[in-house]
Parts: C-alpha cells; sequence; structure tokens
C-alpha cells in the first residue's frame, strides 16, 4: 500500500449550534476519486472546506501526505493547500471582470507555482485542455454556465493539483451541459493522475468514482 495522499482521522464538523458529522475518518490513495452523496445541509461543504483548510480543523485531524495541515497557520497553509489542491465550486465563482486566462492565473499567483512566460503557457495549455482555447481573452462575464465551469475546472488544475475537490460542480448546470463538464472534470483528473473528491447528487456520476461515500445520521460512510 503506498502512502495516503489524504487521510482523515476523528474529525466532528459542525457550528455553534448545529452538529453536523462525527469520527470522520478516511483515507484518499493518489490517483484516486471518490463520490460524497447526502442531503442538503448535511455538512458535504463543510467536509470539503475543512479539507481545503478554508475552516479550521478543530477536532481530528487531516493529513496531506505526512503533513497535518492543523498545524499549519494562516499564510503558510493558505500557500501550501493553493499548491496542492484544485477547487471547484457549484457557483463557478470565476471573476466577471478578469479575463478568461486571468481567472485561470489567479491560481498560479496564490499558489507561487508559475509566473512570466511559463505561466501563459501553462494557462494556454489547460484552457485547451478544457476546449476553451480560442475564449482565452474574452471577459469571464461573456461566457454560459458550461463555460464558465470551464474555467473553473481550468483554473483548478492549472497548479497540477495532487487532490481536486469539486463541490456540486454541475448543480447550477442543465443536464447535458452537466454531462460534458462531469465527464471533463474526471477524464482531466484521472490523466493527471490527480486524486479527486466530488459532492454529487446525480446517481449517473456515482460510476465515475472509485468509491462512494454517504452521509447519514452524522457519519460518513463508505457505500
Ligand atoms: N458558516 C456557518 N455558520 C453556521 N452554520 C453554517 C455555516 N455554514 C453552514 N452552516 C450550516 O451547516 C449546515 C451544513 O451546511 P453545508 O456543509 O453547506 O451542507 P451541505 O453542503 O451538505 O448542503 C447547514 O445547516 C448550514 O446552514
Ligand atoms: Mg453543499
Amino acid at each position: 500500500m503506498t502512502t495516503p495522499l489524504l487521510t482523515v482521522s476523528d474529525l466532528t464538523l459542525g457550528y455553534q449550534e448545529t452538529p453536523l458529522m462525527s469520527d470522520v475518518s478516511f483515507s484518499l490513495q493518489p490517483g484516486e476519486v471518490c463520490a460524497i452523496v447526502g442531503h442538503s445541509g448535511t455538512g458535504k461543504t463543510t467536509l470539503l472546506h475543512t479539507i481545503a483548510g478554508i475552516l479550521p480543523v478543530t477536532n481530528g485531524r487531516v493529513h496531506f501526505r505526512d503533513q497535518d495541515i492543523s498545524l499549519l497557520s494562516g499564510k503558510d497553509r493558505q500557500v501550501y493547500l493553493a499548491q496542492r489542491l484544485g477547487l471547484v465550486f457549484q457557483a463557478f465563482h470565476i471573476v466577471p471582470f478578469l479575463s478568461v486566462e486571468d481567472n485561470v492565473a489567479l491560481s498560479p499567483v496564490f499558489g507561487h507555482t508559475w509566473q512570466g512566460h511559463e505561466l501563459s503557457q501553462k494557462v494556454r495549455e489547460v484552457l485547451d485542455q478544457v476546449g476553451l482555447a480560442d475564449m482565452a481573452g474574452k471577459y469571464a462575464r461573456e461566457l454560459s454556465g458550461g463555460q464558465r465551469q470551464r474555467v473553473a475546472i481550468a483554473r483548478a488544475m492549472v497548479n497540477a493539483p495532487d487532490l481536486i475537490l469539486a463541490d456540486e460542480p454541475t448543480g447550477n448546470l442543465d443536464q447535458h451541459t452537466g454531462d460534458t463538464v462531469m465527464e471533463t472534470l474526471v477524464d482531466l483528473a484521472r490523466n493527471r493522475g490527480s486524486s479527486m473528491i466530488f459532492v454529487t447528487h446525480e446517481e449517473a456520476y456515482l460510476r465515475l468514482a472509485d468509491r462512494v461515500f454517504a452521509v447519514e445520521n452524522g457519519k460518513l460512510l463508505q457505500r
């Protein structure tokens, strides 16, 4: 068995008056793709944001390879995670007044990965992979929903992350657009050997995952 990429141990999740999940423990091997399902409000987003270091780990541990991310503070944690993680959200979260290529370049800027000529080249390469090569100079606000989510996928991929976290990435797209976006996302992750955790309500997408977890009664259970 290789060293896990991600190890989550005995995590408790919740907000002051809202306990969400307890005893959350699992590990993810390099290249593994996992899906998480569960009713709305059960804490799926909270879990992804905790793994991503957006929310602090208050109980339990999150290890990224050998690094305990709960021991990293402030800027160190952000840079560490910006270099290793790619995030794709349901609401796209791309910046409407920046061009497509500048949106994608945000990840390298925050992660201090690429700059100058190399940055332009990496951005072009990843835009090509998501089928947006000829849109690079357009403003993000000029794009359709499906195209915006492709920009978000390119931004998540450009740093060649070890782990991609995708939170209902097709939740704001119509069925057909959602299907192609989901396939693009998983294909890219698999081709690059990145691990991925995606949250979805679409049963049809579960076949794309190696393992499926479900949030039930405050526990994360492998199906
Ligand atoms: N920042 C917050 N402060 C307090 N409660 C929150 C916060 N964020 C989410 N919640 C609550 O936690 C619950 C789980 O939210 P979330 O993780 O978004 O669930 P899911 O993604 O499974 O729909 C919801 O009831 C939500 O209202
Ligand atoms: Mg959610």
